[in-house]
């Protein structure tokens, strides 16, 4: 049922590709970190060049780690710290070509050189941030940065 293989090669269609397999995932499902843990996975199995997919939901005004694919990261970020909690406290996307340059950066995985985080925003509340980490400098491009927040957009109605 949920034999999705989507073709990587053109990044465009692939993300429309990917919007329409998550707006299937979520269908008719109210349960957000369900919703969430699909999405992650389906990020983890289709992006290439990733070494982290997955999100951190606003609890109480403090970002805590939701369902991921990748290695064990950090549980707790306060808004305003790390590439997270700055996309967190501005509601704007963070697309970062080296974290080691960014002042705040928290280093969950060493491995990490380049991240994207998307706020997912419903009624103008934080739900939710994306987090997408890359072991390559510069690995997200604008493409990257408007398909995800297309895909933010799905799960804004899904969480
Ligand atoms: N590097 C992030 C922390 C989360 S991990 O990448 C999974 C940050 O600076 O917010």
């Amino acid at each position: 049922m949920y034999d999705f293989k989507i073709e990587a090669g053109d990044t465009e269609v692939m993300y429309r590709d990917l919007a329409s397999a998550l707006s299937g995932l979520v269908a008719g499902e109210p349960d957000g970190i369900a919703n969430m843990a699909n999405a992650a996975a389906l990020l983890w199995e289709t992006l290439p060049g990733i070494n982290w997919a997955g999100f951190y939901r606003n609890v109480g005004g403090e970002l805590v780690l939701g369902p991921f694919q990748g290695r064990p990261a950090c549980i707790r970020i306060k808004f305003g710290e790390g590439v997270c909690g700055v996309a967190a406290a501005t509601l704007k996307v963070q697309r970062v070509d080296d974290v080691h340059a960014f002042p705040s950066h928290i280093a969950c995985d060493s491995a990490s050189t380049s991240e994207l985080v998307v706020p997912i925003v419903r009624d103008g509340q934080l739900l939710a941030v994306l987090d997408l980490d890359s072991p390559d400098h510069a690995r997200f491009t604008a493409a990257d940065e408007a398909g995800c927040v297309r895909l933010a957009e799905i799960l804004a109605k899904a969480l």
